[in-house]
């Protein structure tokens, strides 16, 4: 029989984050989906196996869970290309877009094909029967609606098909996507979660875990504040933003665009220029190298600006809060920005984690953490469960 796998799935308005099993796997899926209409023309057919599957994710997807069943979508990297791609509205509801699933499906499907997991599933002919425990997560706001009891019994309800279409090692394989168990957290708890737990669900920060506090969670697209009290989120104090990062590093691509004639591919190129250890806010035109800093200060401080409004306003709001926290991948780019300006400002007791990578994979982290600590619940509920009937017996 085919085991259950873990699965914790972030699914950001950016980018997916997701962690399989003992955490010996890992996949970063940029958030776009296009669909398409008709055959994609394969350039280049003959290295198809030699190419990353990543860069050519091209699926059909068949679930009854979807709106439009059926099909064809180019994910990630290759959707980038396409025309019409689409990327997550920030005032839609990530339950009810099929996007979300598309995406939850296909980063599902990418790590049971992986040749390292033929001894996890069964697989007979190009068919591999994939059994995933997920963790996920929604906005609060779409919790406090009571959107992930149909979000979750539509995952739960049916087997998910993914096709690989023409997709680079995976070309002609299909997996059935069946999930024992799905469990959905609200977003802003789960960062609270990871703050307080390590992997094995110890309480690392027995001084944190009863205090007040805020965390500001900036992505590519939005902007979420939690407050968190009596180690839980308080729902009526929640806040949400449609303000990320990715239109700053737009803004940025352009201006460097018009004042040095540079062209960069992507945001991706300005987050390297922004951060990069060397020769940071500096770019090579025609062979010299030349900065940019003047547009990167002016862009991001602007963008900070607004991101410590909103932090202000929060903690007037809950003045008796004792820290703020920033995560997410928009607080590594504005962290320097913030910094000063709390400095010359309110002075709050704020805080950023020093690796941007642990900022960015916080959520699927803490998805980790709550759906192992479930499935140890679960087991140890199995074991107490007949001693628990006996004595139930002779209570009678
Ligand atoms: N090292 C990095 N790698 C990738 N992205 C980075 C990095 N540092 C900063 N970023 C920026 O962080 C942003 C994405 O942040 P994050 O992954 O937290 O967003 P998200 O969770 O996908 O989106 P949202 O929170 O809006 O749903 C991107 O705009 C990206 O450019
Ligand atoms: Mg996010």
């Amino acid at each position: 029989m085919s085991q259950s796998r873990v699965a914790a799935i972030d699914v950001g308005n950016d980018s997916v984050k997701a962690l399989f099993g003992k955490l010996d796997s890992e996949l970063y899926i940029p958030n776009v989906t296009a669909i398409d209409t008709e055959d994609r023309p394969v350039i280049g057919i003959e290295d198809l196996d030699k190419k990353d599957p990543l860069d050519g994710i091209h699926i059909r997807v068949h679930s009854p869970a979807l709106q439009e069943n059926n099909t064809i979508y180019r994910v990630g990297n290759l959707a980038t290309k396409a025309d019409n791609a689409t990327e997550l509205d920030p005032g839609s509801s990530k339950s009810e877009e099929d996007q979300t699933l598309v995406m939850l499906l296909a980063s599902m499907a990418l790590d049971a094909v992986k040749p390292e997991n033929k001894q996890v599933f069964n697989r007979s002919n190009q068919v591999v029967e994939a059994n995933y425990t997920l963790g996920t997560g929604l906005p609060l706001r779409e919790v406090k609606e009571g959107k992930d009891v149909g979000y979750r019994s539509q995952l739960l309800g049916s087997v998910h098909q993914v096709e690989f279409l023409v997709t680079p090692k995976y070309q002609g394989l299909k997996v059935n996507i069946k999930l024992d168990e799905v469990k959905i957290y609200p977003e802003g708890f789960a960062a609270f979660i990871n703050l307080v737990m390590d992997n094995n669900l110890n309480i690392i920060n027995k001084d944190l875990i009863d205090k007040q506090i805020l965390i500001q969670d900036i992505g590519g697209l939005s902007t979420d504040i939690a407050v968190i009290r009596n180690r839980n989120v308080d729902d009526d104090k929640a806040q949400g933003y449609n303000l990320g990062v990715s239109e700053a590093l737009e803004t940025i691509r352009d201006e460097i665009n018009k004042k040095h004639g540079v062209e960069l591919d992507s945001r991706r190129d300005v987050v390297d220029i922004i951060t990069k250890k060397n020769d940071r806010n500096h770019i090579m035109v025609k062979g010299s190298r030349t900065s940019v800093h003047d547009i990167t200060d002016r862009v991001l401080l602007e963008l900070a600006k607004k991101q410590y409004r909103h932090l202000r306003n929060t903690w007037q709001r809950n003045s008796q809060t004792e820290i703020c926290y920033f995560v997410g991948g928009g607080s590594s780019v504005l962290k320097d920005y913030i910094k000063t300006l709390n400095n010359s400002l309110d002075g709050f007791n704020i805080d950023f984690f020093e690796d941007e990578k642990e900022s960015i994979w916080m959520m699927a982290n803490a998805y980790y953490k709550l759906i192992s600590e479930f499935i140890q619940q679960q087991s140890k509920d199995k074991q107490e469960k007949p001693a628990e009937k006996q004595k139930a017996a002779s209570n009678k």
